[in-house]
């Protein structure tokens, strides 16, 4: 990985960190020059079954080429950025996009789920007139002020123990959020309905925003009725429920895990895997709240704006992409499943023979081995249970066997359409070579 090495060094002297996505400097820190379908190439020429599909938006895999037919003819007919007026092709998008949702009567689109979370987050403070927002330790919602708190927060963060039934402390998780910002965020224990009686009790709550299932700490399913009952809750007390699917999305099925779990958030924001790679994310939900964008009231008038919001390119592509997932000749959620569990058979067959214990969490293509007994509930239980130390040295080992996923312990690993029951078996055979050497 020497190229990989070099190039790192030398884009550190004009790039803090040397690359564009903090997260992305990992150990090791690898730089890829190519990918296609579910390969990438490193720098130095060495070829990977990849899992880490660029944080999980590449759900065809990489270089789709109905994908990328469709941006380059965009650009043949002419299309561009005008920048005024409505395109025919954002209606287009709009309406295959609420095709699948159910629970959304209305969509706007944004570049980046950050954005898509911010506005849901906006229009909730503007409809309830309230100021404080709940959110989960251990659930990612981007990088402004409103959210950015509380992730892979560690024991000593969170005061050394472990809460039920309240708040966490807050933990930004940037700095220069405002003293005064960061009163209005709270974060809960997943799983955890008292937490937000709680919370709702002793302020006035604009918005309940959480991922459905939590991903961006493996995948932490809800357990049995707790998404029924924030609903609940939410209705009982007058606060927006968000559904933050901008990781679930299209990738857990068509219309996200709400069309799953058969529950109705009041907003939800999307991103990622519905314009597989392309920069597009959205906001969908009740029409009485998404129409706060052109209320006649100044006072509750949310400004949905932006000079990139639904660039043709972008457009095209999760139009594109879009298509392919619903074409049932294709039939890519299928395939996507049948891989999956491939991979999980094998792997809890595999786990077993080397008599390591794990428990194994999947949402249709996202998976994530735990490297504990039980699943884990909350980020305490997985702060508490899971061997990080191991998943480190494990995933560093498939890396080294051509096996990409993130180098980060308990981050999500994301199957495409493009992943072959043969790619799947390699990896089961590096796995088994990893494993073998680890408990030598
Ligand atoms: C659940 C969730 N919400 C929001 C975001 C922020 O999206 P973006 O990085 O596009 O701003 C992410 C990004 O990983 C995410 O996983």
């Amino acid at each position: 990985m020497t190229k990989s090495e070099a190039l790192l060094k030398e884009n550190s002297k004009y790039v803090p960190g040397g690359v564009a996505s903090i997260n992305r400097l990992t150990d090791p820190c690898i730089c890829f020059a190519k990918a296609k379908g579910a390969y990438m190439w490193d720098l130095d020429g060495n070829k990977y079954i990849d899992y880490h599909a660029g944080f999980a938006p590449h759900i065809l895999g990489f270089a789709d080429k109905s994908q990328d037919r469709a941006v380059a003819k965009a650009l043949d007919d002419g299309m561009a950025l005008f920048g005024s007026g409505a395109t025919a092709d954002e209606g287009e998008l709009a309406k295959l996009f609420l095709k699948g949702l159910p629970y959304a009567d209305k969509v706007q689109f944004t570049n980046t789920g950050s954005e898509a979370t911010a506005q849901a987050i906006r229009i909730a403070r503007a409809e309830t007139g309230r100021d404080h927002i709940i959110l989960m330790q251990g659930g990612y919602n981007g990088q402004h002020n409103m959210v950015c708190a509380n992730l892979m927060t560690d024991k000593a963060g969170l005061g050394g123990k472990q809460v039920k039934g309240d708040e966490y402390p807050l933990v930004p998780i940037t700095a220069g959020i405002p003293k005064a910002e960061q009163k209005f965020i709270h974060a809960i224990p997943f799983n955890d309905l008292k937490a937000v009686r709680k919370v709702m009790k002793k302020y006035k709550i604009a918005a309940l925003i959480t991922e459905p299932v939590l991903q961006n700490i493996g995948i932490v399913k809800p357990q049995p009725g707790y998404l029924e009952g924030l609903r609940k809750l939410a209705d009982q007390n007058g606060f927006l429920l968000i559904f933050d699917e901008v990781k679930t999305g299209f990738r857990a099925g068509i219309g996200g895990y709400q069309t799953i779990a058969k529950v109705a958030p009041d907003l939800s924001a999307f991103g990622k895997a519905f314009a597989n790679g392309y920069p597009i994310a959205a906001i969908a939900g009740k029409q009485k709240y998404m129409d706060l964008a052109i209320s006649d009231n100044p006072k509750k008038r949310v400004l949905i704006a932006g000079t990139y919001n639904c660039h043709p390119v972008a457009v095209a592509a999760a139009i594109a992409c879009l298509t392919k997932l619903r074409d049932t000749k294709i039939g890519a959620f299928r395939h996507l499943e049948k891989l999956a569990k491939r991979l999980e058979k094998g792997q809890l067959e595999l786990f077993a023979k080397y008599d390591i214990p794990v428990s194994i969490v999947r949402v249709g293509s996202a998976h994530c081995v735990y490297f504990c007994k039980t699943a884990p509930t909350n980020w305490w239980e997985v702060l508490s249970n899971h061997d990080f130390e191991f998943d480190k040295d494990y995933r560093r080992r498939l890396i080294d066997k051509g096996i990409y996923n993130f180098p980060v312990p308990c981050k999500q690993g994301s199957i495409s359409l493009s992943h072959t029951e043969k790619d799947i078996d390699r990896t089961l055979k590096a796995i088994d070579q990893v494993l073998k050497a680890m408990t030598k």
